[in-house]
């Protein structure tokens, strides 16, 4: 029986992280850059939600709005759960995380080249209802979209809500499905070394 050899890139799973995405890009996969952020609520109960998963230089980031839930959530715990699935290409990432404020200056930057939709919202969470706030209808929320965007002026900047994480991993787990062969799982652990690597029954 032959056991598949140890994945490459061992040294460092970012790399190892980096050449799958830029891979799956490759296929034109949409997961390439998306990730599913999971939190803990006050109440205990397990939170995950689907975020754009971009790139920083160096690293990768999420940019979420200050009013939400999750935005709590993170400033109330010092690690989060990244899942990136790469469909393409059969690769599952798990990571456990703490995440870092990113500096307004990049976030503004990055923020000035959204579409017009979400920086209006993002005004609408600033001055009338934080995100994921329960209103009485969708007519109330387009109501009140409309409202917001005709009052913000044409040279408009990003609210001090609009804020961004550098996602800062601690333990990276990384399974290759491998069709027709044992599957590939390997759990890699940041030490003060650098990355240590063990070898997972998938
Ligand atoms: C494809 C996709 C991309 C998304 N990207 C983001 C994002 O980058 N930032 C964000 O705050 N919400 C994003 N969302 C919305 C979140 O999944 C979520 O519904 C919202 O942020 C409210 O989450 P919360 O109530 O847990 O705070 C995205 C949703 C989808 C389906």
């Amino acid at each position: 029986m032959t056991i598949p050899a140890e994945p490459r890139g061992i040294a460092d799973p970012l790399v190892l992280l980096s050449a799958d995405r830029e891979e799956a890009q490759r296929h034109a996969d949409p997961w390439a850059s998306l990730c599913v952020l999971a939190t803990v609520a006050p109440d205990g109960l397990p939170e995950a939600r689907v975020l754009v998963l971009r790139d920083l230089d160096p690293g990768i980031g999420i940019f979420i709005n200050a009013s939400s839930p999750k935005h709590h959530q993170i400033e109330a715990s010092d690690t989060v759960g990244v899942l990136i699935y790469l469909a393409s290409i059969g690769v599952q990432y798990r990571l456990q995380a703490g995440l870092a404020a990113i500096d307004p200056e990049t976030v503004r930057a990055g923020w000035n080249l959204r579409p017009e939709i979400p920086k209006v919202m993002d005004w609408l969470y600033e001055t009338r209802a934080p995100q994921s706030t329960v209103l009485d209808s969708r007519e109330a929320l387009l109501t009140l979209y409309e409202e917001v965007r005709d009052t913000l002026p044409n040279d408009l900047v990003a609210p001090a809500g609009a804020t961004g994480y550098r996602i800062e991993p601690r333990r990276i787990e990384r399974l290759k499905l491998s069709g027709e062969r044992v599957h590939e799982r390997v759990l890699y652990e940041a030490s003060n070394e650098g990355w240590t690597h063990s070898v997972l029954v998938p």
